[in-house]
């Protein structure tokens, strides 16, 4: 009999095909980052590092490294720093990922071993930071993320967390982030987001860094967390923080660099052995980060993930992947178009990379909970998000994020676009439906309720009512059904 898992793993594979991901944080892997992520190596086990005295650690501004080709890297002999045996073929794995990751993003060095992405935020907070050391990052409710600096964290209980925020157009507000800087003296200046929809001035953020560097005395770490757009980066599409000074990059693998689940961590600096202890100060950052990753917080690497970085990585070095990221802007940003054109008020007016924010409130009067539900119902993925300075509580935020990378890998384009704005309108309208025939006198409250079948006595949310437009539901499903399968999704 089939373990039920094998089942469950069936029904999501429909689940995937039948719908349309939205969720901008998602993506849909290639064939070959499955099967290297599905392969023997999970049975491996590899602390420690594929390098000895940093050659092979990075491209460093060692001549002989950068010359070395792919095969070269496959071929060599190279001394390693690992506490178990056996690892002729993931040291070349792991090299091979550290070197397609520099050249992706113009570092001198990379990190593929985080597995996730909070954990390479993490390290990199340990590698440079003492308990009690003030970072500056974006605030959450501005579109941060969560482990910049959230009271719910352990990074937020070990450091001392500022943060800037956007201003009405959905900008950074860069005069805040300067007036904090100057009178919080940071040591770890961070730019990253799960919520923004402009391109961030990597060049004035710099400034701010070296005003704070003047002023202080200390060295400030710049960091920047690209999690959401590092495919757009290394499709050319987007600028490189790397490029305009800053030392550290941090990226989840999964998002739009369409890679297996994972963090990644590119850095610029003296590239050399991580057994030693070095001085902490900012051109030792990539042997300080190696040490923080391990065994500073985490033990084994995952060398079946490392592959799948690998793969992901070579996939995304080729010349189709530019074409990739362009699409994905040109979908977003006609999407968020067809919005507007529609009635849909959007955060900041539209988007300049991935992520769309639609002010669900100002939009139709009702909530982002409602909203998503709704469209989970019709095969349309996407979660419900805060706005900054959004007065509705957390379980129940006034807007919803979207995004075009998982299905610009399907294949839709800039004409599907359209007729995605008008389901989505139309959902809308069934929502603004469910929300006047309430019982104006139910009480709401401040958590998800469970749905009910059939609504039969005062509901609480609209949601919950949703069961009652089920037919007009289930016709934009079909269509959406229909169009989805025309793009199937890449598995084994
Ligand atoms: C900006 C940013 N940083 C870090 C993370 C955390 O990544 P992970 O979920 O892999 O830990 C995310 C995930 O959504 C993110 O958007």
């Amino acid at each position: 009999m089939q373990d039920l898992i094998f089942d469950l793993i069936d029904n999501e594979y429909k689940r995937q095909s039948e719908g349309l991901e939205l969720i901008p944080s998602e993506n849909y892997v290639s064939p070959a980052v499955l099967k290297a992520m599905g392969s023997i190596l999970t049975n491996k086990y590899s602390e420690g590092y594929p390098y000895f005295n940093g050659i092979g650690c990075g491209r460093a501004d060692d001549p002989d490294f950068t010359e070395w080709s792919e095969s070269e890297i496959a071929e060599k002999i190279l001394p390693n720093y690992r506490y178990y045996g056996g690892q002729a073929n993931v040291d070349r794995i792991e090299r091979l990922c550290i070197d397609r990751a520099c050249r992706l993003f113009h570092a001198n060095h990379a990190n593929v071993q985080p597995h996730s992405g909070a954990q390479a935020n993490n390290a990199v907070y340990f590698a440079w930071l003492s308990p009690g050391d003030t970072v500056l990052g974006m605030a959450l409710p501005a579109g941060g993320h969560l482990t910049h600096g959230a009271p719910v964290t352990l990074s937020a209980h070990i450091y001392n967390f500022v943060g800037y925020g956007v201003t009405e157009d959905g900008d950074i507000d860069y005069e805040e982030m300067e007036r904090l800087a100057l009178e919080h003296q940071p040591k770890l200046i961070l730019v990253g987001y799960s919520a923004f929809m402009k391109i961030p001035d990597f060049a004035r953020i710099a400034k701010i860094r070296d005003q704070v560097s003047a002023k202080s005395g200390h060295e400030v770490l710049l960091m920047a967390d690209m999690a959401h757009v590092a495919g757009l980066i290394a499709g050319g599409v987007h600028p490189n923080p790397l490029d305009f000074g800053f030392n550290v990059m941090t990226t989840t693998t999964h998002k739009t660099l369409r890679g297996p689940r994972g963090g990644l961590i590119l850095s610029n600096g003296n590239v050399a052995s991580p057994l030693k202890k070095p001085e902490k100060t900012l051109a030792n950052i990539p042997i300080l980060i190696d040490r923080a990753v391990f065994p500073g917080t985490q033990g084994g690497p995952l060398d079946h993930v490392i592959s799948a970085k690998a793969v992901a990585f070579g996939e995304d070095l080729q010349p189709e992947f530019k074409k990739y990221a362009e699409n994905i802007v040109k979908n977003a940003k006609t999407l968020a178009t067809e919005l507007q054109n529609l009635g849909f008020v959007l955060q900041g007016g539209g988007t300049d990379n991935h992520l769309i924010l639609i002010d669900v409130k100002s939009s139709f009067g009702f909530d982002g909970k409602v909203y998503e539900k709704a469209l989970d119902m019709v095969g349309l993925t996407l979660n419900a998000n805060s706005l900054p300075h959004d007065k509705g509580p957390a379980f129940r935020p006034s807007g919803v994020r979207l995004g075009t990378p998982a299905i610009t890998t399907r294949g839709l384009g800039v004409k599907d676009m359209k007729t995605l704005a008008l389901w989505m309108k139309k959902v809308a309208d069934i929502c603004a439906d469910a929300v006047a025939s309430i019982d104006s006198t139910a009480q709401p409250n401040t958590y998800p309720t469970p749905t009910s079948h059939k609504a039969t006595s005062a509901p609480r949310h609209p949601e919950d009512i949703l069961d009652n437009y089920s037919a007009e539901l289930e016709t934009i499903k079909k269509e959406v059904r229909d169009l989805a399968l025309k793009f199937p999704v890449p598995s084994l």
